[in-house]
C-alpha cells in the first residue's frame, strides 16, 4: 500500500530540517538567485554548480545586470557547464522580465512558466522555494524517490505514468502547505526534501536505505525492487561521432573562430574543427585542403572524449606551426594570445584542448604565461 501523504510529508520535512546540505542558495529568498541555481542544477551536479553560481551572482547580481550584460560575458560565465541554451535563455528571460514585468521576478505561476527556458519543473521549484507556493516539482531525483516509495513499476516514460507522478507530487506539496509553521516555507522545504533525498540517500545505484527516513514504508524496499526502480524503459543507443581539430600557431598566437549564433554551441569559440567520416577518417584530407598542411607538419596532441546527450564524441587534435597567415579567413576568425584565449568562451571539448596544450611542451614553446586569475575553468568542472 502506498504510504499516506501526511506521513510522507511529516517524515521528510523532519528529515530535511536535520539533513539539508548547507548550499549557498538555500536561505536565499531572492527569486533571481533561486532561478539561477535551478537552471544550473538541471543536468549538473551540486558540487560543480556551487562555484559557478557564486561567480555568476557576483558578476551579475541582479536581473537588470543580466539583461544588460554582453552575451560574451554570459557565455563565459557558463563555460564548462554545457547545454548552453540554458545561459542564452536566462538572458532572454531577464530581458522579458525587464520589459514585461517591470524588472521584478513575477510571482504569478503562469507568468513564470511563460519565461524562456522555464518549464514545469523550474517554475514549480521557483514558485515553491522563492514564493512558498504549493506547486509541485518532478525531476529525475523526485521521480526515483516517488517510484520507490510508492512502488510504481511501470515505465516512467509513459505519459500516463508521468501524469500520475505529477499528480502525486502535487498532492504531497498541497499536504505540505497545510503544515504551516510561522517562518517556515514548508512547500519549498518539502520539494527540496524530495530532491535532497534523491541526491544523497535514494541514489540510482547502491542507495543508503539504512539511513532513509522512509525505510519502514518504502514499497520498493518492501518488495525488493530498489535496484529495479524507477523503470526507465529502454536506453537510447549512443552514437559515436569523430571530429578533428587543428591548433594552428603563428608567432605565438593561435587561430580560433566563433561559431555562428544559430549553430549548436552557437557564439562559442573553438579551434578550427570538422566532423570526419569514412572518406577521411583521420581528417588529413580536410587539413591538407583547407589549411594546406601535410601530415609531416602535424604533431598529435591526442584524443579528447566528450559526451553530449547520446553522442559519444572523439575529437582528434593536431598542432601545427605556420609562418604565413591565411588570406581566406572570414571575420569569425581571430589570432589570439593565451591570455585572450582564456577570456573567450570555449565549448567544453575545446577548453580541454587548451588544458592539454597547457600541460604539453607546446605551452612553453608558445611562450605563454599562465595568469592565475584566469584559471577558473581548469580548477572547476573539467578536472
Ligand atoms: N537539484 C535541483 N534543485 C535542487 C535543489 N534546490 N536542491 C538540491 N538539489 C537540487
Amino acid at each position: 500500500m502506498m504510504p499516506e501523504a501526511a506521513a510522507i510529508v511529516k517524515t521528510l520535512l523532519a528529515w530535511y530540517r536535520h539533513n539539508a546540505r548547507d548550499l549557498p542558495w538555500r536561505g536565499c529568498a531572492d527569486p533571481y538567485a533561486v532561478w539561477i541555481s535551478e537552471i544550473m542544477l538541471q543536468q549538473t551536479q551540486v558540487n560543480t554548480v556551487i562555484p559557478y553560481w557564486r561567480r555568476w551572482l557576483k558578476a551579475l547580481p541582479t536581473i537588470e545586470a543580466l539583461a544588460r550584460a554582453d552575451q560574451d560575458q554570459v557565455l563565459k560565465l557558463w563555460e564548462g557547464l554545457g547545454y548552453y541554451s540554458r545561459a542564452r535563455n536566462l538572458q532572454k528571460a531577464a530581458k522579458v522580465i525587464q520589459d514585461a514585468h517591470g524588472g521584478k521576478f513575477p510571482e504569478q505561476f503562469d507568468a513564470v512558466l511563460g519565461l524562456p527556458g522555464i518549464g514545469p519543473y523550474t517554475a514549480g521549484a521557483i514558485a515553491s522555494i522563492a514564493f512558498g507556493q504549493a506547486r509541485p516539482v518532478l525531476d529525475g531525483n523526485v521521480i526515483r524517490v516517488l517510484c520507490r516509495v510508492d512502488g510504481i513499476n511501470e515505465c516512467v516514460k509513459q505519459p500516463a505514468v508521468n501524469r500520475q507522478l505529477w499528480t502525486r507530487a502535487e498532492a504531497l506539496v498541497r499536504q505540505a502547505s497545510r503544515e504551516k509553521k510561522p517562518g517556515v516555507n514548508s512547500c519549498g522545504g518539502f520539494n527540496q526534501s524530495l530532491m535532497e533525498l534523491g541526491a544523497t540517500v535514494c541514489m540510482p545505484r547502491n542507495p543508503s536505505c539504512e539511513l532513509c527516513p522512509m525505510r519502514h514504508s518504502c514499497q520498493a524496499k518492501k518488495l525488493g525492487l530498489i535496484e529495479r526502480l524507477p523503470n526507465l524503459g529502454k536506453r537510447q543507443k549512443s552514437v559515436r561521432r569523430n571530429y578533428v581539430a587543428l591548433v594552428i600557431r603563428r608567432r605565438g598566437k593561435l587561430l580560433v573562430r566563433k561559431r555562428s549564433a544559430a549553430a549548436i554551441n552557437g557564439s562559442f569559440w573553438e579551434f578550427p574543427a570538422t566532423e570526419t567520416n569514412g572518406n577521411d577518417p583521420g581528417g588529413y584530407k580536410w587539413i591538407e585542403k583547407r589549411w594546406r598542411q601535410g601530415p609531416q607538419a602535424l604533431r598529435t596532441l591526442g584524443e579528447i572524449k566528450h559526451s553530449i546527450t547520446t553522442n559519444r564524441i572523439t575529437l582528434r587534435v593536431y598542432v601545427t606551426e605556420v609562418s604565413h597567415g591565411f588570406s581566406d579567413l572570414d571575420d569569425s576568425h581571430r589570432w589570439v594570445t593565451h591570455a585572450e584565449l582564456e577570456r573567450l568562451a570555449l565549448t567544453g571539448a575545446h577548453r580541454k584542448i587548451v588544458r592539454r596544450l597547457m600541460v604539453s611542451n607546446d605551452f612553453y614553446h608558445f611562450g605563454w604565461a599562465i595568469d592565475q586569475r584566469l584559471t577558473f575553468n581548469y580548477t572547476h568542472a573539467l578536472i
